[in-house]
């Protein structure tokens, strides 16, 4: 396993998750934990990330002296190369020219870590790299026993390597794809040079899983709750094959779901897994908290507490449990670290509906805390999950309730379930539903006049939306189709009454959120 230390760099987790794409098992670690855990931690490699600060400061981060000890290769990055060139007796400086993007290196002589990788030869005999910088300082003089491996046009030192330690350092990004062999080079680190074999594969996972959850509840009772999203149903998956019938699942059917998710929910789970799953229909709990509500942040709190609450009184009647199971995975894992350490910055601060039964003294159990989402997708589909539920949009928390703006009644969710099904339907039909990131429709509450034959139509107006993202932090609204999008209409006003009025959402994230509140 690797060890990353991270320094705050943007790409932090997209080396995590190159490394595990090339299927070995790594960390993420503030620069300046604990000297003790990364001896106990014991990894094959050690890789120093970048980050935003400048090693020309005296009073900025240092990797841990240690790391130089341990006798296991480190590979520094952007960041993490100053600070190793720095702290072994090189030299940094401040750019003149700072380079951000694409740039193209030279590779020189032989090292373990590029040699006979290359985009282009030249005729002198050297080959060269198209990779992605992005940095203000420079190593400017190499620290003893590193010879110079890489070099730009306004960083003649842009890589470095000792090959008898072990120790390299990379100016460039190899973790991000526009460095076009960069999954190359990591990969010539992991396996060549710190001898990792490539055994994170999704069996591996799940064995490793199904193992770690039987020794930690040994005979004990679980209780799950299932949204039908992909995190908890992975987790529900997971735990059916550790400890069969000793789950139990709660399924709150806020009646914010979309068209028919309830029932499918329970044909994947109950019918099709065996999974004893406890479904407790709730709308009209629901309905009556929110009447008269219009107010979003309102709704958000009534849904939210209105779920624990039931999810409480549920899970309260199940006596022989012990343990909650909760879908957290990696990113909410370093996150809340990050927040904390202030190290990595918040990338997002969730809104989850559900919560924590305290009285009941239930301890967690969280079997994906070390997976990002794309290694919970592959285990997902490997345990037996249809394609269409891993790979399903994300969906908020609070549902439909924060899609029918204003006011929520059953009269606008049924319209909204069934334009919103249209939607979705035509997106698969298209092949384009994998294309954008999320897509949904929305209710509003006004009415516009329309003409449908002789008659005069007087009714509501659903926006659809359909965003392209890889964060969620930022969006950029998909250009689907005009042809599309007026078949999507058409339909709609034909096949729901109710609605005479479609419109499209072209706003951007920022400033529009996605959701509309
Ligand atoms: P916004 O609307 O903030 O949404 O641009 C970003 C992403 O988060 C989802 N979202 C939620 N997810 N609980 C959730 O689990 C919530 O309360 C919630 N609100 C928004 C939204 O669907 C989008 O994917």
């Amino acid at each position: 396993k690797i060890l990353i230390l991270d320094f705050g760099s943007q790409y932090t987790q997209l080396i995590a998750r190159r490394i595990r794409e090339i299927g070995v098992y790594c960390e993420i670690h503030p620069y300046d934990c604990d000297e003790r855990f990364i001896g106990e931690y014991q990894p094959r490699g050690v890789i120093l990330s970048g980050g935003p600060e400048t090693v020309t400061q005296a009073d900025t981060p240092r990797a841990p002296a240690s790391v130089f000890d341990l006798n296991v290769p480190v590979l520094g990055i952007c960041y993490g190369m100053q600070t190793m060139a720095e702290q072994l007796g090189g030299r940094v400086d401040a750019c003149t020219h700072c380079e951000f993007g694409y740039a193209q290196i030279r590779a020189h002589g032989h090292s373990r870590l590029l040699s006979d990788i290359e985009d282009h030869a030249t005729p002198e005999g050297y080959g060269l790299l198209d990779v992605w910088m992005s940095h203000g300082d420079q190593v400017t003089a190499l620290p003893p026993g590193f010879k110079l491996i890489a070099s730009t046009e306004s960083a003649p030192i842009a890589g470095m390597a000792d090959d008898v330690r072990g120790f390299y350092g990379l100016q460039f990004h190899p973790e991000v794809t526009h460095t076009r062999q960069g999954k190359r080079i990591l990969e010539r680190f992991l396996k060549d040079i710190c001898g990792c074999e490539t055994l994170w594969t999704p069996r591996n996972i799940i064995e490793d899983s199904l193992q770690a959850i039987r020794a930690k509840v040994e005979n004990d009772r679980v209780i799950l709750g299932l949204s039908g999203g992909v995190d908890s149903s992975v987790v529900g998956a997971l735990l059916h094959k550790a400890i069969g019938d000793r789950l139990t699942c709660v399924f709150v059917d806020t009646g914010l779901l979309r068209l028919n998710e309830g029932d499918q929910v329970m044909t994947t789970f109950a019918q099709h897994m065996g999974i004893q799953v406890i479904r407790i229909n709730a709308e009209n709990r629901f309905l009556q908290a929110l009447e008269g509500v219009s107010d979003p942040e309102q709704k958000r709190k009534i849904i939210g507490r209105l779920f624990v609450e039931i999810f409480d009184e549920e899970a309260g009647k199940i006596t022989d449990a012990r343990w909650l199971a909760q879908g957290t995975i990696y990113p909410d894992v370093i996150e809340s670290a990050g927040s904390k350490t202030g190290k990595a910055q918040v990338i997002k601060s969730h809104h989850n509906v559900g919560g924590l039964p305290e009285e009941m003294n239930l301890k967690l159990v969280e079997p994906l805390r070390e997976l990002f989402k794309d290694e919970v997708r592959q285990i997902g589909l490997e345990l037996g999950l249809p394609y269409e539920m891993v790979y399903r949009h994300p969906f908020p928390g609070p549902g439909l309730g924060v899609r029918i703006l204003g006011e929520v009644k059953k009269e606008y969710a049924e319209l909204l379930r069934r334009a919103d099904a249209i939607f979705i339907d035509e997106l698969r039909r298209h092949e384009l539903y994998d294309k954008v990131s999320q897509a949904f429709a929305v209710f509003l509450p006004v009415k516009s006049v329309g003409v449908m034959g002789d008659g005069r139509r007087y009714d509501f107006v659903v926006a659809l939306r359909a965003v392209e993202t890889v964060d969620f932090m930022t969006a950029r609204w998909a250009h689907l189709p005009y042809d599309f999008l007026d078949l999507v209409s058409r339909r709609i006003i034909n096949e729901v009454p109710g609605i005479s009025r479609v419109t499209y959402d072209i706003s951007g994230k920022p400033p529009a959120t996605i959701e509309w509140e």
